[in-house]
């Protein structure tokens, strides 16, 4: 019996441990500097924008190059929304017609903000440099290929920190890479390699479509690291899992990665099974309604079970 409680109490513990730490950035309040960047989405923040031609004085129409056009309501959605743009960028862009010097204008790394500030120690931005230091795509494309390649410095949030679902975490993390590997124009800005589309190149897989709307790339394109959220050290493709079973059985390894956060999700609505199921856990036992049911049936019967024993023995 005490070998009972020590093990619920140790599974607890690693639940506990699963769980991120949340978001710090005030996700609620307005953002701080919405007044000055109005200035700018008046360009940025539409398809055709207007401005008086100094030298005629007449107003002008043009379209603005789609890739500068952002919106305003996923930029304020984004871990980086009480910033102003000119906190990244330089002020003299508040000048219209922009300087052409500013095109070369250097941009901050992630790095340069983060490093070494025990407010975001939880991320652990130093391993993630390293581990990206180590990547396919810095070890073969240099300071070309940078942080913001994958996070858009006008939307990213930490979606694992937030109150999403897995199959949203799944689909916009994929996003991510897909955006690139299934889109020749981003992808020729890096390389001039040809490569297959994704699903050619992933044609071992039964239903592509199902398993990459379930797994991440990264659950089989990096190696797990248990410090990390989300790991991201891309390695060459001949390490990718290519096994079923390395997901499809009892010990999955979707459990190290993916489904961390299913954990979590499952201590936010309540059915622990998948806390307390772990070692028993199947691709899909969660979605069984009646197992989830009865294991929560089992686990609180057992705990009933604790507690008279102990009231007995207080008794004696
Ligand atoms: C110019 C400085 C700067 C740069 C560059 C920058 N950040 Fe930030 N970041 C901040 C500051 C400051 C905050 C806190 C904002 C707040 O509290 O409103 C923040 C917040 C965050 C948060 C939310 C932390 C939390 O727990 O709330 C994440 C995640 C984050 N940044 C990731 C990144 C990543 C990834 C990059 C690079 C792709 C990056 N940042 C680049 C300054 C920066
Ligand atoms: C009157 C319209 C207008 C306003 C206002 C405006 N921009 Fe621009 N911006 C443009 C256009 C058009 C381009 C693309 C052509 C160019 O570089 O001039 C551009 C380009 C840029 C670029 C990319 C330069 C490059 O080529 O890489 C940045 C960064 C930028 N703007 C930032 C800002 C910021 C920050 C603000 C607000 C302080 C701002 N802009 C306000 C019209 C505007
Ligand atoms: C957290 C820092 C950060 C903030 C805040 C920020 N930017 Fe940027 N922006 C960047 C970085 C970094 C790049 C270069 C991205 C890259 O190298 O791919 C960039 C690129 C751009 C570009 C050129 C896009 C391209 O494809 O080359 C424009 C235009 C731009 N920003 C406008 C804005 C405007 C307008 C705002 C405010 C609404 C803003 N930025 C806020 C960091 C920021
Ligand atoms: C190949 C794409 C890619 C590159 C390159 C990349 N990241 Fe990420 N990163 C991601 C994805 C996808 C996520 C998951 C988004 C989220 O937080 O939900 C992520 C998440 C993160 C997080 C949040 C992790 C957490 O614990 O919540 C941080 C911090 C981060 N990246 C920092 C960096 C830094 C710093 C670099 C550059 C040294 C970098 N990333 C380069 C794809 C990338
Ligand atoms: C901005 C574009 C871009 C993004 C985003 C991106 N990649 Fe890549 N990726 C590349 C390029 C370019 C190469 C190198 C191709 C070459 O030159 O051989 C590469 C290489 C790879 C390789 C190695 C293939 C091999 O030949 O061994 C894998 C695996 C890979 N990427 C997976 C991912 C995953 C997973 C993500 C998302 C987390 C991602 N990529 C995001 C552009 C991108
Ligand atoms: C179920 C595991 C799995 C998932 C999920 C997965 N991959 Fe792969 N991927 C592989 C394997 C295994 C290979 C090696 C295939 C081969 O060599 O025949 C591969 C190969 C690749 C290559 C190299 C292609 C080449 O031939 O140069 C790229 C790039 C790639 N994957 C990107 C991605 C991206 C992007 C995603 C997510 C949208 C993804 N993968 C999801 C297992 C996976
Ligand atoms: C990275 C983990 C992973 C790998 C590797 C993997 N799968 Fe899957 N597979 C999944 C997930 C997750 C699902 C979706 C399960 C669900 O939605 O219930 C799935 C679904 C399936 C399905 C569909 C089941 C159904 O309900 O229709 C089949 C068939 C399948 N996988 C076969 C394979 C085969 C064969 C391989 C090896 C070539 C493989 N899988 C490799 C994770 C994986």
């Amino acid at each position: 019996m005490k070998n009972l409680i020590f093990l619920i109490a140790i599974l607890m513990c690693v639940g506990l441990q699963a769980q991120p730490e949340r978001l710090k950035v005030d996700m609620i309040s307005p953002p701080e500097k919405a007044g000055d960047n109005n200035q700018c989405f008046e360009c940025h923040g539409k398809k055709v924008y207007e401005y008086v031609n100094a030298s005629t004085g007449m107003t002008e129409r043009k379209v603005m190059n789609p890739n500068f056009v952002f919106d305003q309501e996923v930029f304020y959605k984004g871990v980086h929304r009480h910033f102003s743009c000119t906190d990244c960028h330089s002020p003299d862009y508040e000048t219209f017609p922009h300087q052409s010097e500013l095109r070369f204008e250097p941009t901050y790394s992630c790095l340069d903000c983060h490093g070494g500030d025990e407010t975001f120690a939880a991320y652990h931005f130093e391993t993630i440099e390293e581990e990206f230091e180590k990547s396919v795509h810095a070890s073969r494309h240099g300071e070309q290929f940078n942080c913001w390649m994958c996070h858009n410095p006008h939307s990213y949030t930490a979606m694992t920190r937030s109150d999403y679902k897995i199959s949203e975490i799944v689909t916009s993390h994929n996003l991510v890479c897909a955006n690139c590997h299934d889109n020749p124009v981003n992808f020729q800005r890096i390389s001039d390699s040809t490569k297959k589309p994704l699903n050619e190149i992933h044609n071992f897989l039964p239903n592509y479509k199902l398993h990459f709307s379930s797994v991440r790339c990264i659950e089989c394109h990096t190696s797990v690291q248990d410090t990390l959220w989300v790991s991201h050290q891309i390695l060459e493709k001949d390490q990718a899992v290519k096994k079923c079973s390395e997901c499809h059985s009892a010990n999955t390894m979707l459990l190290s990665s993916l489904y961390k956060y299913q954990n979590r999700e499952a201590r936010k609505t309540g059915t622990l099974n998948s806390v307390f199921l772990n070692e028993a856990y199947v691709i899909g036992a969660n979605r069984n309604i009646y197992l989830n049911i009865i294991s929560i049936a089992l686990f609180g019967m057992t705990l009933l079970g604790i507690l008279i024993h102990i009231i007995f023995r207080i008794k004696k």
